[in-house]
C-alpha cells in the first residue's frame, strides 16, 4: 500500500527528529498498538529503544511467554520482561470501583516505567501506541458535553514528575489503518489481526473484586471461548470478543450434585473504530455449544449469559 509506505517513512523521519541520540523506553503490551508502535521505533532509532513489557497479572493465558518471545526471538528487540504481578494485584485487593481501578493500574504503570527507566542511561522519551479514538474519546462523548466515560490509563499525558517525554507515533491514526501500518512493516497477520486488549487487562472483565481465584478462571473460560470462536472461523469476523467474570455465584446441577459458581458473560462485538458497537449475532448452536463447553472444561462455572448490549449505550467492557 503506497500510502502506508509513505506514511512509514514520514513516521520514521518524524520519530528520528523528535528523539535525537536519546533513548527511548516503549511500553510493549504485546497488542497490535504497542506492538507496531516498537517495530516502527525500532526501524527509526534501533537500539535507542528498550520495550518493557509489564506482566500487571491481568493478562489472558500464556500472554506473556507468546509475546516476550515473539519480540526477542523474532524481532530481536531489547525487551526488559517485568513481572510486576505482585505489586499490581497488592494494590488491587479489595477494590470495586472501576475507576478507582483504572486510577490504581494507570499510577503503578507510570512507577514501574520511572524505575526501569531509571535503570536506562539516557532515557528521555516514554513511547506508547495511542490511537485516535483514545485520544478523543478521554475528553468527549456523542458530541455532548466534555465527559470522561474511563480514564484511559494510557492517555491523559504523563506527569511532569516522571521527567520523560511521550512519543505517540500512531497518534493520528485509526486502528485499521495501524493494521495497515503493522502489515507494511512485516508483522505476521496473525498478530495484526488479534483483538484490541485494553490496558488494564482482566482487571475491567472482572467487575467488583478481583481475586487470583476469578482471573484464573476468567483465563480458563475466555481460552475456550477464543477457542470456540476460532474453530468456527469466525475470529476475523469479529472486532472483539472476550469473557467477563460475574461477581456473582449461581446455583447449577452438576451429575448428583449441586454446584454453586461463578456466572460468565460472552462479550463479542463488531466495530470500525471501538467508537461505536453492535453485538455480533452468533447462532443458538454456536452460543449453546461454546456454553457447555465452558461449564465442563472451566472448574468454578456453571452458567454463561451472552451480552446483546450494543455501544452505546453500552460499552464494550463492562467496567
Ligand atoms: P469501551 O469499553 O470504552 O472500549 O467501549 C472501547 C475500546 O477501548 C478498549 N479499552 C481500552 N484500551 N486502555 C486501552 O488501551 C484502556 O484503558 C481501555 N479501556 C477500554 C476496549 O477494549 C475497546 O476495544
Amino acid at each position: 500500500d503506497w500510502t502506508m509506505g509513505a506514511y512509514r517513512e514520514e513516521a520514521i523521519r518524524k520519530i528520528q527528529q523528535q528523539v535525537g541520540d536519546a533513548k527511548v523506553i516503549c511500553a510493549l503490551s504485546g497488542g497490535v498498538d504497542s506492538s507496531v508502535a516498537a517495530v516502527l521505533l525500532h526501524e527509526a532509532i534501533g537500539d535507542q529503544l528498550t520495550c518493557v513489557f509489564v506482566d500487571h497479572g491481568l493478562l489472558r493465558m500464556n500472554e506473556a511467554t507468546e509475546v516476550v518471545t515473539m519480540f526477542r526471538e523474532h524481532y530481536n528487540l531489547p525487551l526488559i520482561h517485568a513481572d510486576e504481578s505482585e505489586l499490581f494485584l497488592g494494590k488491587l485487593d479489595g477494590v470495586s470501583d472501576p475507576e478507582t481501578k483504572r486510577k490504581i493500574i494507570g499510577g503503578l504503570f507510570i512507577d514501574v516505567f520511572q524505575k526501569y527507566a531509571d535503570g536506562i542511561e539516557g532515557a528521555e522519551f516514554l513511547a506508547q501506541g495511542t490511537l485516535y479514538p483514545d485520544v478523543i474519546e478521554s475528553v468527549s462523548f456523542s458530541g455532548g458535553p466534555s465527559v470522561t466515560i474511563k480514564s484511559h490509563h494510557n492517555v491523559g499525558g504523563l506527569p511532569e514528575k516522571m521527567g520523560l517525554k511521550l512519543v505517540e507515533p500512531l497518534r493520528e491514526l485509526f486502528k485499521d489503518e495501524v493494521r495497515a501500518l503493522g502489515h507494511e512493516l512485516g508483522l505476521p497477520a496473525s498478530f495484526i489481526g488479534r483483538h484490541p486488549f485494553p490496558g488494564p487487562g482482566l482487571a475491567i472483565r472482572c467487575p467488583g473484586e478481583i481475586t487470583r481465584e476469578k482471573l484464573e478462571i476468567l483465563r480458563k473460560a475466555d481460552a475456550v471461548y477464543i477457542d470456540q470462536i476460532r474453530k468456527h472461523g469466525l475470529y476475523d469476523e469479529i472486532w472483539q470478543a472476550f469473557v467477563a467474570i460475574l461477581p456473582v455465584r449461581t446455583v447449577g446441577v452438576m451429575g448428583d450434585g449441586r454446584t454453586y459458581d461463578f456466572a460468565c458473560a460472552l462479550r463479542a462485538v463488531n466495530s470500525v473504530d471501538g467508537m461505536t458497537a453492535d453485538y455480533y449475532p452468533f447462532t443458538h448452536e454456536f452460543l449453546g455449544e461454546t456454553a457447555t463447553r465452558i461449564i465442563n472444561e472451566v472448574k468454578g462455572i456453571n452458567r454463561v449469559t451472552y451480552d446483546v448490549t450494543s455501544k452505546p449505550p453500552g460499552t464494550i467492557e463492562w467496567e
